[in-house]
């Protein structure tokens, strides 16, 4: 018993880190921790580079950003936590509720599984820039006029989702509502006053 603890390799946290280097995660892990320069690593048929840091722009609600991101910021920590812009909720942070849910080009994404790295030079729209001076957006609009949340949490997601679906679909059926806003959780179980306010959302565009 004493010999076979004695035989037992003894691994070093620098080691253990080192030995990681061979994966793109681990490498960005390890240049961190150990300070080693950012270098490119073959992984698999193509070059990723990897970084311990590194300046990007994106465009936000129109405005245009740049900061410096480390490799695992996401995007949701950039809206909330570096431009304030706290309207978008981190709810579950790991891409299940879509509390976190704006627009990437136009397209409805949980900022809180994207990297930050991986909205370079995208347009993102987030629930603060929805409004056009003092008017609502008339999804925004017909959430109030329909009473379609209760603690609201889930409410800026759910917006962002909506509007996604009615900039495809100037007249969607209740399924197509529903499959529209699949991606994202009401922990009240609001679900038909949201369905009711994309329903009537879509009138008001129509009408204009
Ligand atoms: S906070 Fe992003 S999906 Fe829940
Ligand atoms: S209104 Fe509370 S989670 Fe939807």
């Amino acid at each position: 018993m004493e010999n076979s603890r004695k035989k037992k390799k003894t691994v070093t946290r620098r080691a253990f880190l080192q030995s990681l280097s061979g994966g793109a995660v681990g490498a960005g892990v390890a240049s961190r921790v150990l300070g080693k320069e950012p270098r490119s690593i073959q992984s698999g048929p193509g070059e990723m580079e990897v970084f311990s840091s590194k300046r990007i722009a994106l465009t936000v609600n129109g405005k245009k950003v740049g900061f410096e991101t480390e490799p695992g910021e996401t995007l949701l920590q950039v809206l909330r936590d570096r431009l304030r812009l706290t309207g978008t909720k981190r709810t579950c942070n790991r891409g299940e509720c879509g509390g976190c849910t704006v627009l990437l080009d136009g397209k409805p994404v949980y900022s809180c599984h994207i990297l930050a790295i991986q909205a370079e030079g995208k347009d993102i729209l987030t629930i603060e820039g929805l409004a056009s001076g003092d008017k609502l957006h008339p999804v925004q609009q017909a959430f109030i006029d329909k009473d379609s949340y209760q603690c609201g949490f889930c409410t800026p997601g759910f917006i962002m989702s909506s509007v996604a679906l009615l900039d495809k679909n100037k007249q969607p059926s209740l399924d197509e509502i529903k499959a529209g806003l699949s991606g994202n959780l009401c922990r009240c179980g609001n679900y038909q006053k949201i369905h009711a306010a994309v329903a009537a959302a879509a009138d008001a565009m129509r009408r204009g």
